[in-house]
């Protein structure tokens, strides 16, 4: 996550995922994604903590980041920025798209 299209997108995001370490490199492991000490709520204390403004957002599954399927927004991309924080090729930030997260 280098770069002004990464930065861009933590701005609008946020990144949440936390990796593991397996000989001195990154690896994806269940609680990269999951929190299993929270199941339904994501704090976010401030601005600096992640692209999004403080407070609570919804999530479901343990997710350790803003995921709401539920949302009745029909513009939400929540759940698509989500999988973006890995798959940022697939993100509108790296694709010369402007638009950002919608909760
Ligand atoms: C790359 C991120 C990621 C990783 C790594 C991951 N999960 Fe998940 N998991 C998700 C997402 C996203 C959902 C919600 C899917 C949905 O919207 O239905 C989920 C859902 C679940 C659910 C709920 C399924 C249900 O239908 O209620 C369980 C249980 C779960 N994960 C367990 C695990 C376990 C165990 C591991 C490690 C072996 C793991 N997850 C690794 C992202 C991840
Ligand atoms: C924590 C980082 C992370 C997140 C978040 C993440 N992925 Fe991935 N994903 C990966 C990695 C790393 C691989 C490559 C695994 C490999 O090659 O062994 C991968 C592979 C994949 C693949 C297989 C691609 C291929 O060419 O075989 C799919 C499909 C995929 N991810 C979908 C998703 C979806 C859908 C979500 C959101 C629910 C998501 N990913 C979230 C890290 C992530």
């Amino acid at each position: 996550m280098k770069g002004a299209n990464s930065s861009r997108f933590v701005s609008n995001y946020g990144f949440f995922v936390k990796m593991g370490s397996y000989n001195n490199s990154a690896v994806v492991v269940c609680t990269t994604c999951h929190d299993p000490h929270v199941m339904n709520v994501v704090s976010i204390s401030s601005k600096a903590t992640s692209g999004l403004p403080a407070g609570t957002y919804a999530t479901m599954f343990f997710l350790r980041a803003p995921y709401n399927p539920n949302d009745t927004n029909p513009m939400a991309n929540q759940t698509a920025q989500f999988c973006r924080q890995c798959h940022a090729d697939k993100s509108n930030e790296m694709n010369g798209s402007t638009a950002g997260t919608v909760l």
